[in-house]
């Protein structure tokens, strides 16, 4: 029995917002995440509202999904918005190049995705094509989802279903425009970039920006975000270029955040399993997910010299665990299960980003239902939630939270060749003045003691919810939906101290009360 782990957390301390769209989701038209997953159809017995399933609405309702970010990905840079618009019976079949060759019958295109949106309560994150698309392609894209029904691209949205502009929150210019999205030179995206930035203009006034001459000072405006692309790896050359290019803007264009993509997996093609694996790969994976750190110090660095204000944020808007594909699942839909040592992944992952809440503030698992780390898996009518479901339903509170000052020294996790330390927390003060404290014990075996001070708060109360399992690779399967799920948690509190014990892989949230 070791000796208890010493924390203390400062409930009067100061820090950054945890902007709430850091528990951000992208969905991509990729293997079953929209078909299947989300789209079923009107004619389906699935139970479904226009045609998406009310199932996984109803569950990711619960998670206040803050965004989502939609068509891709890859597939972005190959995606024509024309043809998944207007009567479905009309619309163009096409092949997603990017992800098995599947087919596309485009039944879920814009209106589908923004009813989508309306039904869970969620913002746009729009991907537009950089890759095989043209600019002109791409305004008239945003023309047909922001301007007025007066005008003719508005007015077929109208005649589509929607009379009203939809509100495109995020736009983002390009994807992995360094690879899948057209393998440009840091400096040539940087010019293309400039001109989708300029013409694939939110024609809402509300959501025009300050660099537009007709938007900036409309009472009550919330400008739409540029995203462009920037690094997914140590190179900084599309940091550097993108943020250089940004310092020298002008009035005619502009970016509001810098896109970065991080997976953990520890070799390509990814080849660790999902499923019955044990301590070895456990540890591995865990250790590989601390690299999210170093990407971020590294990228921050850069974007620090051009903008030491941090005006523009960080928007890691892919990061998760990509594991092999599950046996007898088709290639290219990345169709992975999802363990505790997913949940916990997820934990340190976000943990990471909140305490680098004042640059990271917009961020995207990859990906929501069915792909690679998702919240939902479905089969069919099936449908289970998942532990990575479950951690991002227990962290809620923490959107839009003030981030507390926490410290503690609690050692380390080894196995093998694997050192990595062996408690994380984060602390956070929510909206409503309520203190809650994220608390994970990475160590698989062994138990951890906490010994936790709130200064500046007489603690009487301290409650809420753990997940854990006993196996490091235990999964909820639509045959055991319940392997993996929340319990309630409570800690003894006397004189102010809060006294309770993490058992082991496991992920603790409780709220404080005086
Ligand atoms: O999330 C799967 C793929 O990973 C995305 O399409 C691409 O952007 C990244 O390489």
């Amino acid at each position: 029995q070791s000796a208890p782990i010493r924390l203390t957390v400062e409930a009067q301390g100061e820090g950054p917002k945890i902007d709430r769209n850091i528990f951000g989701q992208f969905a991509e038209n990729l293997g079953t995440g929209i078909y299947g997953g989300v789209w079923v159809g009107e004619e389906s017995p699935i139970p479904n509202v226009r045609g998406i399933r009310s199932d996984v609405v109803e569950a990711l309702k619960a998670l206040k999904v803050p965004s989502v970010r939609w068509p891709g990905g890859c597939f972005a840079d190959e995606y024509h918005w024309r043809d998944g618009v207007g009567p479905r019976d009309k619309r163009a079949v096409t092949v997603n190049g990017s992800w098995g060759n599947a087919l596309e019958k485009n039944d879920f295109g814009t209106d589908e995705f923004f009813d989508f949106l309306q039904q869970i309560g969620s913002e746009a994150y729009i991907s537009v094509n950089m890759g095989s698309g043209s600019v002109k392609e791409a305004a008239d894209w945003m023309a047909y989802m922001t301007a007025d029904a007066g005008t003719t691209a508005g007015a077929e949205r109208a005649a589509n279903g929607h009379r009203e502009p939809y509100r495109v929150k995020f736009l983002g210019i390009g994807n992995e425009s360094w690879s899948c999205g057209g393998a440009y030179r840091a400096d040539y995206y940087v010019d293309e970039m400039k001109r989708y930035a300029r013409f694939a203009r939110n024609l809402n006034i509300q959501q025009q920006g300050t660099d537009n001459p007709a938007g900036g000072s409309v009472a009550g405006a919330d400008p739409m975000q540029r995203i462009a692309v920037g690094p997914g790896g140590l190179d900084t050359a599309y940091t550097e270029s993108v943020m250089r290019a940004w310092k020298e803007h002008d009035w005619s264009w502009s970016i509001e955040g810098l896109s970065m993509h991080h997976y953990t997996w520890i070799s390509w093609p990814p080849s660790f399993s999902s499923v019955d694996f044990g301590e070895r790969e456990y540890a591995m994976l865990i250790q590989d997910t601390l690299k999210m750190e170093d990407m971020i110090r590294v990228h921050a660095a850069v974007m620090d010299k051009y903008d030491p204000d941090k005006k523009v944020p960080l928007v890691i808007d892919e990061w998760g665990v990509w594991l092999a594909k599950l046996p007898g699942s088709r290639d290219g839909f990345l169709h992975q299960q999802n363990s505790i040592r997913d949940a916990i992944i997820a934990a340190i992952n976000l943990n990471m980003f909140t305490r680098h809440a004042d640059r990271v503030r917009m961020t995207a698992i990859a990906q929501m239902v069915n792909v690679l780390q998702a919240m939902i898996l479905t089969d069919g009518p099936r449908m289970v939630l998942t532990p990575t479901y479950h951690l991002f339903k227990m962290y809620v509170p923490f959107q839009d939270a003030t981030r507390l000052p926490i410290s503690f020294d609690a050692g380390t996790y080894r196995f093998g060749d694997v050192s990595v330390p062996r408690i994380d927390a984060i602390a956070a003060r929510d909206t409503d003045g309520k203190l809650w404290i994220a608390l994970t014990n990475v160590d698989p075996t062994k138990p951890a003691q906490i010994d936790a001070e709130v200064a500046g708060m007489r603690a009487r109360l301290a409650s809420g919810t753990v997940l854990t399992a006993d196996r490091v690779d235990a999964v909820n399967s639509y045959e055991k939906p319940d392997m993996v799920v929340p319990r309630p948690i409570s800690a003894k509190v006397s004189n102010g101290r809060i006294q309770m014990t993490l058992p082991p892989k496991s992920v603790t949230v409780l709220s404080v009360q005086p």
